[in-house]
């Protein structure tokens, strides 16, 4: 088989949902709901246009479990079926062409930006950067099962709303991920300690959604290969927690990395070598692969069709996962099938003014601009200035 026909190949789940290929668009925060945090009729056509992309699964950007708890101010939250309605269009929007649309859902824990009322997290350990984080509180023992409660009826409520899976973020530094390493969870009780306590926390989650969404529903995690900072989250501990969140049933795990502190999801702070080459967390993934039979998905740094098929093809993982492409060629997967295209790209965000270029949020800042446009019914534009891009985030951003 030929590169585009190894991408196209269908894959059961355990849970018994098969998904159409193996290309996956992974989560890329809207940021773009309406007052409440209401899904916008601009998210909705951004993932019309995905869903005519071709892609296996879209994955949603990261959602949030409760209003007090915002990663970003206009993220959307689904604590209850108050969305239902918008939920259901957004996902008639993306499925109708046969793509599955996930949610990714999400607490960002003491990743949570000032604006919110208080932050928690296991530990009262502060996010060191710009100050725009507050120390964050403790979570008591009944607030950590009311957090398990609510990421299980927020997915229930994607259920109901036709949506055809959801995933835990458990990566990149948030909460899920603070439970997991011993830099931000210095808890003597049952969530902290040993790496089994600090995996409780994803596994009860997993436990959850799993008897409210039932046995045929897929759940997935995404889930960091390490943390990339000294007293954190390691490979090994990864590697373990792996192992567990599979035994449980887990349906799909996709490996990332990093945090807020060290953007490795985006390849940035990594070896130049390992930035360089493609697919970031390639040699990871072959450990992971080693200790579990679970669907893999991996992501960060896939941009040629030829490394995505070997991959697969060697039985290292199951599905590509592509985001930054996704906000500059919203129909890459039909085109690479078609062997339209043999790479995929994402934009060029650098300003050329070292001090904004070394800040490390233009990737996020530039590609966030581009699905804004497709939003409002626009093409990507591939050229848009990394400058005034800077420029009106800056001034959003100024408070
Ligand atoms: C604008 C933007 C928003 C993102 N939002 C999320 C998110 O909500 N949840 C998440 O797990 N990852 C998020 N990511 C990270 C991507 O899912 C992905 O891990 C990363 O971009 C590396 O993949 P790529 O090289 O294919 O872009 C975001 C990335 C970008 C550029």
């Amino acid at each position: 088989m030929n590169a585009p026909e190894i991408l196209q190949t269908s894959f059961p789940l355990p849970c018994g949902m098969t998904i159409p290929n193996r290309i996956v668009k992974s989560a890329m925060s809207e940021n773009d709901a309406d007052a409440g945090g209401r899904p916008s009729d601009r998210i909705i056509k951004l993932y019309e246009t995905w869903g005519k992309s071709g892609a296996g699964i879209l994955i949603s950007g990261n959602v949030m479990m409760s209003k007090n708890a915002l990663g970003e101010p206009h993220n959307v939250i689904v604590e209850d079926e108050k969305f239902l309605e918008a939920l259901k269009q957004w996902a008639d929007a993306a499925q109708k062409n046969g793509s599955h649309l996930w949610m990714q859902i999400n607490h960002p824990g003491r990743q949570a930006p000032k604006f919110n009322k208080e932050v928690v997290s296991p530990s009262d350990v502060q996010l060191p950067m710009l100050n725009m984080f507050d120390q964050p509180r403790p979570l008591e023992e009944a607030e950590i099962w009311e957090i398990i409660e609510g990421f299980g009826q927020t997915a229930l409520v994607a259920k109901k709303a036709g949506w055809k899976g959801v995933q835990i973020h458990g990566a990149h530094g948030y909460l899920v991920s603070q439970f997991l390493s011993t830099r931000t969870n210095l808890r003597a009780d049952q969530w902290g300690g040993s790496i089994e306590n600090r995996a409780r926390f994803a596994i009860e989650i997993y436990k959850n959604m799993r008897s409210k969404v039932g046995s045929n529903f897929p759940i997935g995690i995404k889930i960091n290969s390490a943390d990339f900072q000294r007293g954190a989250f390691t490979e090994e501990e990864s590697l373990q927690v792996i192992k567990m969140l599979a035994d449980q049933g887990m349906d799909l795990i996709e490996v990332s990395g990093g945090t807020y502190e060290k953007a490795a999801m985006m390849g940035r702070k990594l070896k130049k070598s390992t930035q360089e080459r493609e697919a970031y967390f390639a040699d990871f993934i072959v450990k992971a692969r080693a200790v579990t039979d679970a669907p893999l998905l991996l992501t960060g740094g896939f941009r040629t069709t030829s490394v995505m098929a070997k991959a697969i093809e060697n039985k290292e993982l199951d599905f590509v996962g592509i985001a930054r492409p996704f906000a500059v060629n919203p129909f890459l997967a039909n085109q690479i099938f078609e062997g339209k295209i043999q790479e995929v790209r994402a934009g060029n965000v650098n300003t050329g003014i070292k001090f904004i270029d070394k800040m490390g949020f233009m990737d996020t800042a530039w590609h966030t601009a581009n699905m804004k446009r497709m939003g409002l019914g626009k093409a990507p534009n591939p050229k848009l200035s990394p400058l005034k891009v800077f420029l009106k985030f800056a001034w959003e951003h100024r408070k």
